[in-house]
């Protein structure tokens, strides 16, 4: 009985008023990773979900940048991170989403395919067994110093992935942000 992870999981994991499919039910985003390797199949499956995503006009405007754990090119992507993002260091794969800015008539939709593209991909990587994490935080200008990103692809958002750490393991500091609260607003819907 690992009872750290068990405190940890009885704050984050949902508690649905309502059935809902099993990867849903079990999501949380944890700050607290392992750097374990992912299998290439594995993580070909959970980018190939985010290209099956509905989008505007089906644009598909999103690309996703990713690095593996050790990579000179993964280490460029901690040192973008806010600092208090910086547990994400110990993931296994940083993924870069980004969109491209394609409009078509009055509305734009691409932020909103980007966020929908990056939902298929955390679905499936917790069908696989792993968690995600993602982060809005990061110096974007630093970002695109320093890796290799098409100038018409526009960071907006890192995504933390990898199977979850060994929470004996984890600092006292994270232990904390870990056990914070997961609060969820009832009043979203309304029958009209
Ligand atoms: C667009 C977006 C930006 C986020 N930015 C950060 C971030 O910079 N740092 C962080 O620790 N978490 C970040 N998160 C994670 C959210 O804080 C987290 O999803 C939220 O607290 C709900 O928790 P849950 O994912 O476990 O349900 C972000 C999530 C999203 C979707």
């Amino acid at each position: 009985m690992n009872n750290i992870r068990d405190k940890i999981f009885k704050v984050r994991k949902p508690k649905p008023n309502f059935p809902v499919f099993k990867e849903i039910k079990e999501r949380f985003s944890p700050r607290h990773f392992s750097s374990e390797s992912i299998p290439e199949k594995d993580l070909q499956s959970i980018l190939e979900a985010a290209r099956w995503t509905p989008s505007g006009f089906n644009f598909q405007p999103w690309y996703f940048y990713w690095a593996k754990h050790g990579e000179a090119s993964f280490n460029k992507i901690v040192a973008c991170l806010a600092k208090y993002n910086r547990y994400a260091k110990n993931a296994a794969v940083l993924i870069v989403a980004c969109y491209l800015k394609k409009s078509q008539g009055k509305k734009s939709y691409y932020r909103h395919d980007l966020g929908a593209a990056a939902m298929s991909l955390v679905l499936q990587a917790q069908h696989l067994g792993y968690y995600t994490r993602q982060m809005g935080e990061f110096n974007n200008r630093k970002l695109l110093v320093s890796l290799a990103i098409d100038k018409e692809h526009h960071p907006f958002v890192i995504i933390a992935l990898g199977r979850l750490g060994d929470y004996e393991m984890i600092d006292s500091s994270l232990l904390k942000r870990e056990l914070d609260p997961r609060p969820r607003k009832k009043d979203f819907v309304k029958k009209l």
